[in-house]
């Protein structure tokens, strides 16, 4: 188990959470809408450990923070319609998903969609984070899942408390709800209303945003039957699989692949997109092993059910 420790807002602090979030550490960090769970959005056995700390039962894709939009553009692809709102609201409480550009992120921040969302923050700890750090940080708020936002240090203590190495203590946040997502890998779509009003957006864009139901549906993968369903045919829960079949063991059980032969399921979550990735280059049907319901077995069961599902 961590302690966790809290980190005052000092030069001291900063460089401190930077280096926890390089050695691969987890940190909760204040933003001007909500106090993030930071951690390296390139490594996978950091972005499984945020979905553990939360308790998150589905690997929904996280939100990746960055300083600011040139550092963006490397993470993003960026059209006219980007471009004008990044610079007209950002730094700021707009999150924007965006097609996926060139530099390397780990699938479980995007769920192994083709898109991302990016956010830069205008809370100054959190730029200045961003910066002593020098790379993506993927981080939902800061609370165990299905509980409120928090919006102070302290509610990040009472929820997460030796569940993550640090929180860099901000005080309050300015503006305590989750930022405004706009999506843009489309026409423009509110994927949730935030802390940046709608009219705001539309004015900048001069067009109006799908909202509701349309713009939602499409775009909420976590609601997705057969969200990231792998090419080949997939059976899960099995102990035996069939000789034309790749076998994605967990623990003792063997396997072609296997998620983590130590039945580490934080292990397990940090594979378990490459590993899909993998057994679908294959060519042949998809035999998965029993993963426990528990932990993050739950959100590992819950993406696998979808790649199971029948298609659409
Ligand atoms: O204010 C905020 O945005 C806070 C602070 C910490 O920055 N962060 C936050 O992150 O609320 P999170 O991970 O709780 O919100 C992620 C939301 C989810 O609703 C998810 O579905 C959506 O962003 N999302 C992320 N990537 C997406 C994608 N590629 N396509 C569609 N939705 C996406
Ligand atoms: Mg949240």
């Amino acid at each position: 188990m961590t302690k966790t420790r809290l980190l005052a807002p000092t030069p001291e602090g900063i460089a401190e959470a930077a280096r926890l979030l390089a050695g691969g550490g987890l940190v909760a960090f204040p933003t001007e809408t909500v106090y993030g769970l930071g951690g390296d959005a390139r490594d996978d056995r950091a972005v499984a450990r945020i979905f553990e700390a939360k308790g998150r039962p589905r690997f929904n894709p996280l939100i990746v923070h960055l300083p600011d939009l040139d550092t963006a553009r490397h993470y993003a692809r960026f059209d006219a319609a980007a471009e004008r709102v990044a610079a007209a609201f950002w730094p700021g409480p707009l999150t924007l998903v965006l097609p996926l550009g060139q530099a390397p992120l780990s699938p479980l921040v995007t769920a192994g969609l083709g898109s991302v969302a990016i956010r830069v923050p205008a809370h100054p700890l959190a730029r200045d984070l961003l910066r002593a750090f020098g790379g993506p940080v993927a981080a939902p708020s800061a609370n165990p899942s299905g509980r409120v936002s928090p919006t102070r240090a302290t509610h990040v203590l009472d929820g997460l408390s030796d569940r993550i190495e640090a929180v860099l203590d901000g005080g309050p946040c300015a503006v305590g709800v989750e930022s405004t997502i706009l999506g843009l890998d489309g026409p423009p779509r509110l994927l949730r209303p935030g802390g940046l009003p709608v009219e705001a957006l539309e004015d900048c864009l001069g067009q109006p945003i799908l909202t509701g139901g349309d713009a939602a549906r499409p775009s909420a993968p976590g609601q997705l039957a057969s969200h990231y369903a792998p090419g080949v045919a997939v059976r899960l829960g099995v102990q035996a699989p069939k000789p034309d079949e790749t076998f994605l063991g967990f623990g003792p059980s063997g396997g072609d692949l296997n998620l983590s032969p130590s039945g580490d399921l934080v292990e397990a979550a940090a594979n378990l997109f490459h590993m899909l990735r993998e057994a679908d280059g294959l060519d042949r049907p998809l035999a998965v092993a029993p993963i426990p319901e528990k932990g993050l077995g739950r959100a590992i069961n819950d993406r696998l059910r979808r790649a199971a599902a029948p298609r659409p």
